[in-house]
């Protein structure tokens, strides 16, 4: 294929790019726009494989063969609640990725390169190292592996941060001047070390902020190598992912009423771990389905507010059946939709499109706050941290200044979950023990329907 072939083919791929992501702003649209980048991706790899720079195919082919398996392993594999955690992985391996071509471009022309190639290099290392440490902390914070609890920021963790920095500038204008493969290994391992440290004071509540942020880092490192490569198409594929991350991260982070500056430099991290459980949980009272099913009878408006418990549960399909229900006796019902809700982005979205529950029942978080002193019943499925009032009202909390579905101003807050445990904040919920809110302590799915068969026998 001539190159002018490869670049036309680039350019198309390139706008189905543009198109496949214009397309997934609005979930009718999504799966479109899924389809054009797919396509995008496919044509991009094409013509890149019929290079004539292409100096053999067999271990494209082995490579291919061995990541295929692996991928469509964990795609069939991995479950609902473990997409945070796989999104996380896939960031990192996006940043070891660019890591590894930069390096090995580097040693295959190590004299020939020209100075923007080397910085380009350079940044391609940096980036994919802050990328690969920064997503595999992400990765067990998620996982919530015990032992993440002991690893803490250091004291004057900016302090360390901004040496680490002036290291890789040292770096990078040596490897520029006098370029040597030793001192590029020796950026990544620093950016390795300074991902780490940038990642670790982040944490709780906080996190979606964070996985957002690696997955622009692991695009602009991709269009770092694109530069060093000289590849369009990487370039262009780079900075969108890069483009489009660093807007989720603006969103994400105005979700949770924190700066983005904040979060590039670390700066973000819980305050304190506010009053213990027992001294929160003194007036809980628990309910059960039928007494549920006798209020939700009454009611003329009902919210329902999904949390990653629902996710869990896997109670989406239960509680479409549900909301049937109650429209079909005339009886209001919207979803208040946190937009950090469950652990990814868009994540309650998500399922209730699963379950067939219409869009225009879900309702942003502003919109649904404004009516919820006219609810009759709030139901909070597996929701904890998302409807913490402690978040508006205790300036000491963890999560202080983060907006909430004010869950507690309905007239009553039904919440169902299986015990008392923390959300991923790790904090107590002053809501559970409110006076307008009843517990329903049982499995999201299972409790959704006993409140169906009571409503039915009722
Ligand atoms: P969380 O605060 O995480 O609380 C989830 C609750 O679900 C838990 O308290 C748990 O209580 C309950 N639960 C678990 N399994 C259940 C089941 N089978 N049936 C019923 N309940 C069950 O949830 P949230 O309100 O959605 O908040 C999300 C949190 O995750 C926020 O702190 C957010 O910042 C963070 N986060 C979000 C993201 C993104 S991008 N969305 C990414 C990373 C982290 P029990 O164990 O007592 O049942």
């Amino acid at each position: 294929m001539s190159p002018t072939l490869i670049d036309l083919s680039y350019l198309v791929a390139a706008v189905l790019f543009i198109l496949g992501l214009k397309g997934m702003t609005r979930p009718k649209t999504a799966v479109r726009g899924n389809l054009y980048g797919a396509l995008g991706m496919l044509i991009a790899v094409v013509a890149t494989l019929v290079n004539q720079e292409v100096v053999g195919y067999s271990l494209i082919l082995a490579g291919v063969i061995v990541g295929s398996l692996i991928g469509a392993y964990i795609a069939i594999t991995v479950k609902m609640e473990g997409m945070p955690e796989m999104v996380a992985l896939l960031n990192g391996l996006g940043g070891a990725g660019s890591i590894l071509v930069a390096g090995a471009e580097f040693w295959r022309q190590v004299d020939e390169q020209g100075i923007d190639a080397r910085i380009a290099t350079a940044l391609s290392g940096i980036i994919g190292a802050v990328t690969l440490s920064g997503s595999l902390l992400a990765f067990v914070k998620l996982a919530e592996y015990k032992f993440v609890r002991a690893l803490k920021p250091l004291d004057g963790q900016q302090f360390y941060n901004a040496i680490l920095g002036g290291f890789l500038l040292l770096m990078t204008l040596t490897m520029v001047f006098n370029p040597n493969q030793l001192v590029f290994w020796a950026i990544v391992f620093v950016a390795f070390i300074l991902g780490y440290m940038l990642t670790i004071p982040i944490g709780g509540a906080d996190m979606p902020v964070v996985i957002a942020l690696l997955n622009s880092y692991s695009g602009l490192a991709a269009a770092a190598t694109g530069f060093v490569l000289e590849n369009n198409v990487l370039i262009i594929a780079g900075s969108l992912v890069g483009a489009s991350g660093l807007i989720l991260t603006k969103v994400m982070c105005d979700a949770m009423n924190r700066s983005l500056l904040a979060v590039l430099f670390g700066t973000v991290g819980p305050k304190d771990d506010g009053p213990s459980a027992d001294e929160v949980y003194k007036t809980v009272k628990a309910t059960s389905a039928e007494e549920v099913a006798m209020m939700l009878e009454v009611a003329s408006r009902v919210v329902i507010v999904p949390g990653y418990g629902m996710a869990v549960a896997q109670a989406q399909h239960a509680v479409r059946d549900l909301t049937n229900l109650l429209l079909s006796r005339d009886i209001v019902v919207e979803f208040g939709i946190h937009p950090v809700a469950g652990r990814m982005p868009g994540h309650m979205n998500v399922l209730l499109a699963e379950a067939d529950i219409s869009y225009d029942l879900l309702k942003e978080m502003d919109e649904i706050n404004s009516t919820m002193e006219q609810t009759d019943v709030c139901l909070v499925i597996g929701a904890n941290d998302t409807v913490n009032p402690d978040a508006r009202n205790n300036p000491n909390s963890p999560i202080a200044g983060m907006p909430i579905v004010n869950a507690d101003k309905a007239r009553t807050c039904v919440v169902i979950k299986r015990s008392l445990s923390p959300g991923y904040a790790q904090i107590p919920n002053p809501l559970f023990a409110a006076e307008n809110a009843l517990m329903l302590f049982a499995d999201g799915k299972q409790a959704v329907v006993d409140i169906i068969n009571a409503l039915k026998e009722g």
